[in-house]
């Protein structure tokens, strides 16, 4: 299996994505080529087909859209609440797995994303011992390059979905030769399940707290699974409507009230603008802005 073969299958499909994506591809470094080539090898591996693959990602470019216009239309996300989306998203197999390796391909390829990615990597504490706690690890991806860079003694995940806890179990243990003996990846509801490895020399949470009815709520546990030395990594995103996307933040203030409301403080922030337009002009027209937050405990 070819980047070539499923770009070319992506565009059979979505002819009409061709100058963003030729566009996003120009922009990714040749060490990122390299290892997009050998994820989506691996999920040929695993029995995917390329006409699978680029379903995957056309499913996340065309839900967006179609969310995209429904919330030009209203102004809000469609849906507020995690019992309106659980169901056809997080439990739903078929629907999740789709999500997930879209969304994995995403990360390298949308020049947000892409950006996200890099900006995680870049702030990742790599010497650190104690252990790393991710949150929402969905595809595992970010996950799987954590263990690999960093030195932590211990990696802790927890994901709500089965599907994304079979996913970041697979990539991790095709990736590492198996799933290593310091690596734990459980299904459970970060705000019910206890956590007793904290505190935590690190927590990630990527891309989350837009999907949860109660945000403030998570910030505030990841406050209490922390020291003062925590490295804290969260990922959100403003007026940026996807399918189960429940909180609409309309403001990086608004997201920094709830950071400090739950006893943090902000140490570093990158704001990712729609690709082509300033932070002004998505501000104004409401556009998808990204944002990767580095946190400290504050009390
Ligand atoms: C959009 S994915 C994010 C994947 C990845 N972290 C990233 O940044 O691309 C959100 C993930 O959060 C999980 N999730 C949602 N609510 C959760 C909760 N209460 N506890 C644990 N995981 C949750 C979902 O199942 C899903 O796998």
């Amino acid at each position: 299996v070819s980047l070539e073969a499923l770009w070319g299958a992506v565009l059979a499909e979505n002819p009409r994505h061709r100058a963003f994506l030729e566009g996003a591809l120009a922009g990714l470094r040749p060490d990122e080529v390299t290892e997009l080539d050998a994820y989506v090898a691996w999920l040929a591996a695993e029995g995917h087909p390329i006409e699978y693959l680029a379903e995957c990602y056309n499913t996340v470019v065309l839900d967006t859209l179609r969310e995209q216009i429904w919330f030009n239309r209203h102004g809000h996300y469609r849906h507020s609440t995690f019992a309106e989306v659980a169901g056809d998203v997080y439990h739903n197999p078929d629907y999740m797995r789709r999500y997930m390796v879209g969304l994995a391909l995403t990360a390298f390829v949308w020049p947000n994303h892409a950006a996200m990615r890099r900006h995680f990597l870049a702030t990742l504490p790599t010497a650190r011992g104690g252990a790393y706690l991710e949150i929402g690890p969905g595809h595992g991806f970010y996950f799987l390059s954590a263990i690999r860079r960093a030195r932590f003694e211990r990696y802790v995940g927890v994901d709500i979905s089965a599907t994304s806890v079979d996913l970041t179990r697979r990539v991790v243990g095709h990736f590492l030769g198996g799933l290593p003996a310091h690596v734990d990846i459980r299904q459970g509801d970060f705000l019910a399940d206890a956590v007793p490895e904290a505190p935590f020399a690190a927590i990630v949470m990527g891309e989350v707290l837009e999907h949860v009815e109660a945000p403030g709520r998570f910030l505030a546990r990841i406050a209490d699974l922390s020291d003062a030395d925590t490295h804290i990594h969260v990922t959100t995103c403003i007026n940026a409507p996807a399918v189960d996307h429940i909180y609409l933040f309309r403001t990086p203030e608004q997201i920094e009230a709830l950071v400090r409301d739950a006893g943090l403080a902000v140490q570093d922030r990158c704001l990712m603008p729609y690709v082509g337009k300033t932070l002004e002009e998505c501000a104004r027209d409401r556009l998808a802005v990204n944002v990767a937050y580095t946190l400290r405990k504050s009390r």
